[in-house]
């Protein structure tokens, strides 16, 4: 089956704020697309939608043709989506081992590769030595790939990374883009929320831009670049 990702005129709110309107957007297989935003443009608000994690009031998020609004969480990682919060969530007191132990989930139809505790390692090298260490005792780096590998341990088909560089130091910048890479090549096809648009544009294809909840701009890497009209008005480059 082919992976695909479909948002369709999205609103959502928190209470009684509305964040977002009309959010449309789409991801094929093989894809890697940044959402692209400045603080509190609506990125996390997007995401957290597709997973219901925030509820969606109106429109359609489809994803391999099934509707996700109104299903439970559990239900769209079931179904092989893959979510990596902006805040990481691991267990401080298990080990790196049993962190991603803990996170193995049967594969489902269309996931590129079936994940083990070894594979995690041979993609995050850093971790490999760390197996016996609390998640409590890593460097904010380690914990952002300990909280992918875990995602990773779900086998989903398509991801969902929340500004996985933010925070984190140059060097682990440079490994995590590598790695990202690595995982677009496997197959994998990938969203991500992003502010940085040097990072983006080294991992994606396209761009969505949103702004106060709106969607401004939508295009590839290149043609992003070179407006610099949107850059200006919503990214402040
Ligand atoms: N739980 C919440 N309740 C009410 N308002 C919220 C909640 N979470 C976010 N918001 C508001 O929704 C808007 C969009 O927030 P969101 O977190 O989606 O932005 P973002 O683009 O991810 O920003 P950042 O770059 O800071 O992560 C902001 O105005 C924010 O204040
Ligand atoms: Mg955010």
């Amino acid at each position: 089956m082919s992976i695909r990702l479909e948002m369709d005129k999205v609103h959502t709110h928190y209470g009684t704020s509305h964040i977002l309107f009309d959010v449309t957007l789409e991801v094929n297989q093989g894809e890697s697309v940044c959402l692209l935003g400045r603080n509190g443009a609506g990125k996390t608000t997007t995401l957290k939608s597709i997973m219901s994690l925030a509820s969606a009031s109106a429109g359609s998020i489809r994803f391999n043709g099934a509707e996700l609004i109104g299903r439970a969480p559990y239900e769209i990682a079931r179904l092989g989506v893959g979510y990596v919060p902006d805040e990481r969530l691991i267990f401080p007191d298990l080990t790196v081992r049993e962190n991603l132990e803990i996170a193995i989930k049967p594969g489902v139809a269309g996931a590129p590769a079936h994940w083990t505790v070894e594979r995690i390692y041979e993609m995050f090298p850093v971790l490999a030595p760390l197996g016996a260490r609390l998640g409590g005792y890593l460097s904010g780096g380690e914990q952002q790939m300990l909280t992918m590998g875990r995602t990773l341990m779900g086998n989903p088909s398509l991801l969902l990374l929340d500004e996985p560089v933010e925070g984190v130091a140059p060097v682990v910048v440079q490994e995590l883009t590598r790695q990202i890479k690595a995982l677009k090549a496997m197959g994998l096809t990938i969203l991500f929320a992003e502010q940085n648009m040097q990072f983006a544009t080294e991992i994606s294809d396209r761009a969505y831009v949103i702004e106060k909840g709106h969607i401004r701009f939508h295009g590839t890497m290149r043609e992003l670049a070179a407006n610099d009209e949107i850059k200006q008005k919503y990214l402040m480059i």
